[in-house]
């Protein structure tokens, strides 16, 4: 495990990475490579890294496939993540879409790459703010990820103490939350409004104009340009035409994707473009 990972074994970790979850994992990120992958040689019981890379260039076991692209991303989260995004999304999307949709009475919202939950369970804190007046709409969250480490975390809703210090209102903890043993767990009602998926952005999405908000945030910086634009023309698929997409705030489609317009300063969200329409 402690043997040093070789020119050749890095390269193809960089290409697997690449192909397989859209990552660009850089130049000189062996010691990363090193620490994430030994552990999961331990867990495994393999006798050394070069087993793991002999097993991985081999294709066909695809769980282990799954748990090298798991080991390798970073699933790093708090609730109400960039405050002002969530802010803009409780003062200006939520009551806008409740506007727009008042005939179909429906509100569908995907929060891609949602890690152990916080945003999901964040932007559904937000819907129950209006829930008196969405009582008799269908109203739901679908939050995916690829690791499903990070998923089970997400659907038992159940956070530490230092998790709930991140970015959680006190008033909101008291609301929605109870204690069970040492963790905190999310109540039912929040929880039955958002359903959790594992689904790798990569492939394809079959998501047709499903999405009234979708929220991407933080997960495209790790991505090379050409997976990020095959993700983003995805999203625009996914998303309606009069929808709103949330990235992370130090992320940019600029030179990426022209199927979004370019928030107006002061709006933490994009829209899709007329050429967007266009395109479809
Ligand atoms: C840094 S976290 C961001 C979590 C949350 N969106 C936020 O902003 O706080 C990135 C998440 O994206 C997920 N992710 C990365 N690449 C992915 C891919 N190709 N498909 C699906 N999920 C992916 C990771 O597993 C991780 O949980």
């Amino acid at each position: 495990v402690a043997a040093p990972l070789s020119d050749s074994n890095y390269r193809f970790l960089r290409e697997f990475l690449h192909a397989r979850i859209g990552h660009d994992l850089g130049e000189g990120k062996e010691y990363l490579a090193l620490s994430r992958l030994g552990t999961l040689v331990e867990s495994r019981g393999l006798p050394s890294l070069s087993a793991l890379f002999d097993l991985l260039s081999r294709p066909g076991d695809t769980a282990l496939e799954t748990a090298v692209a798991e080991a390798m991303v970073t699933g790093e989260t708090t609730f109400f993540r960039t405050p002002a995004a969530f802010e803009s999304l409780r003062r200006d999307v939520i009551p806008n879409l409740m506007r727009a949709r008042a005939e179909t009475r429906r509100l569908r919202i995907w929060s891609a790459g949602c890690s152990t939950g916080q945003e999901p369970y964040s932007i559904a804190f937000i819907l129950a703010e209006h829930m008196s007046e969405l009582s008799h709409w269908d109203v739901s969250i679908l939050a995916t990820d690829l690791s499903e480490h990070a998923l089970r975390q997400a659907r038992a809703g159940a956070y530490t103490d230092a998790d709930t210090r991140r970015g959680l209102p006190p008033a909101m903890l008291d609301r929605h939350f109870h204690r069970r043993d040492d963790r905190w767990v999310v109540s039912p009602e929040i929880r039955k409004l958002v359903t959790f998926e594992t689904r790798n952005l990569v492939d394809l999405m079959a998501f047709r104009s499903e999405f009234d908000v979708v929220m991407l945030k933080n997960v495209l910086i790790y991505f090379f340009a050409d997976k990020k634009r095959a993700v983003l023309e995805g999203v625009r698929r996914a998303i309606k035409d009069d929808g709103y997409l949330f990235l992370g705030e130090s992320e940019t489609i600029l030179g990426i994707s022209s199927q979004f317009c370019f928030p107006p300063t002061g709006l933490e969200y994009y829209r899709p473009s007329a050429q967007g329409l266009a395109d479809d």
